[in-house]
């Protein structure tokens, strides 16, 4: 078990190995937003990192970054929960004008992931 602290919300334990976006929407019970239903294509997902962010990334993930220009950003939708995390949840379905947070992303990492350093 991981331990999940969303700041504001408190802190969870988070099945080892659950999609952070998920841990983020199911256990702490925060309305992430994750338009692209979790394939690491809108950056909605993005969270801030105050502890525990991870020494590695999806291919797919410094791809979009890289593209948005986005910086000091992790997309939840391609981290797992494998190591206690304390994170900023600043991209939330309250105040964004949209009607839902987006299609309900997978259980695992979409698309396949291909790890490397941050
Ligand atoms: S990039 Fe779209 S949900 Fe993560």
């Amino acid at each position: 078990m991981a331990k999940l602290t969303v700041e504001g919300f408190g802190t969870v334990d988070v099945e080892d190995g659950k999609r952070l976006v998920l841990a983020i929407e199911q256990d702490a019970h925060v309305d992430v937003l994750h338009a692209c239903g979790g394939n690491a294509r809108c950056t909605t997902c993005r969270v801030e990192f105050i502890e525990g962010e991870p020494k590695q990334m999806t291919v797919a993930e410094r791809q979009v970054l890289t593209a948005k220009g986005a910086t000091g950003v992790r997309l939840s939708c391609q981290i797992v929960c494998d190591h206690d995390m304390t994170v900023r949840a600043i991209s939330r379905l309250t105040g964004s004008g949209r009607p839902d947070p987006g299609g309900p992303p997978a259980p695992e990492i979409t698309p396949p992931p291909q790890w490397i350093a941050v």
